[in-house]
């Protein structure tokens, strides 16, 4: 049996730290958009034990270290079922260590393709609670669409779809290590915290712009001056008439905000020529990311 699934990016609107907890993690608020910017992974069953894992990035993890692998593991683990042999491969388009959870999405979307494969009737949050145990973002990138993300990032709210909109994803060539900017945070000395209820009020009006005003990550402030560059792609977007910029996740990738795709076309182009990856994106919502939807 063959399966393919995309594994689409994510961007945070919002990313607030509540505080640090005696497990080492961070309580998080965060309000969490899929974009249609997506990897493709096939995860075929075979008859040969064990697990083999390719992707087109050479560099990235094989196996179970690999979060697609270890996602694997743990759903067998779980269900209790013996793993049959697996071969996942992995299309990679969403930039690596970016702040766009490419690595949690290809991990959900095997968990994804092994409850359709191996166990139909696993209902949603007990695949989601599997996810918890791969990576703090993998329970949200299994749900996807517009959601509000609590605790570790385990615990998800439905929300109102983002109102159509276009996103300019702009990827810095540097990249940025998750833990150390965690390390870099002292939550009671955080200056700014989003104001996530507006957010969601506007969300629940279906009012874009000011639901873009509310856009806000907590990181930005504890960057290290040598990402300046997040600072001045965010000011590019501006200028070139995004409603909203902002950092996504830790980072370094920034993302502005369009209502029209003809500005938001050419704000990319302009880009493209000082910033390593630039993407045009839409919004992905919940019901395409859970059906077998096919980009
Ligand atoms: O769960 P995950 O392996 O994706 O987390 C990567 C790292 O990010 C953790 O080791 C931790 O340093 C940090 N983290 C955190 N609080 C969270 C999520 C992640 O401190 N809620």
């Amino acid at each position: 049996m063959t399966h393919t699934e995309p594994a689409f990016a994510k961007l945070n609107l919002t990313l607030d730290i509540l505080g640090k907890r005696e497990d080492g993690y961070h309580n998080m608020r965060m309000v969490m958009q899929s974009i249609d910017l997506h990897d493709v992974v096939t995860v075929s069953t075979r008859e040969t034990p064990g697990l083999t894992l390719t992707t087109d990035l050479p560099f990235l993890p094989r196996g179970d270290g690999n979060i697609a692998g270890k996602a694997a593991a743990r759903f067998f683990q779980a269900t209790g079922q013996c793993a049959p042999g697996l071969a996942i491969d992995i299309r990679k388009k969403i930039p690596v260590c970016a702040g766009m959870a490419g690595g949690s999405s290809d991990g959900a979307a095997v968990l994804r393709t092994l409850r359709r494969l191996c166990a139909p009737d696993m209902p949603q949050k007990e695949l989601e609670e599997i996810g918890a145990l791969v990576g703090s973002d993998v329970p949200y990138c299994v749900r996807g669409g517009t959601v509000l993300a609590e605790g570790r990032g385990e615990i998800l709210t439905d929300l109102p779809p983002l109102p159509p909109c276009f996103l300019v994803v702009c990827k810095p060539a540097c990249s940025v290590s998750t833990p150390e900017l965690f390390g870099l945070v002292r939550s009671k000395r955080l200056r700014c915290h989003p104001y996530t209820a507006a957010l969601l009020s506007a969300l629940e009006q279906g009012d874009l712009e000011a639901a873009a005003h509310r856009f806000y990550n907590v990181f930005e402030d504890v960057l290290p001056a040598r990402y300046s560059q997040v600072f001045e792609l965010k000011g590019a977007l501006l200028e070139r008439g995004a409603m909203a910029a902002s950092m996504t996740g830790s980072g370094p990738s920034v993302f502005g905000l369009f209502r029209d795709e003809e500005p938001a076309r050419q704000a990319a182009e302009a880009l493209a020529g000082s910033c390593q990856e630039v993407f045009l994106c839409r919004p992905v919502a919940r019901e395409d990311v859970s059906s077998s939807f096919s980009f």
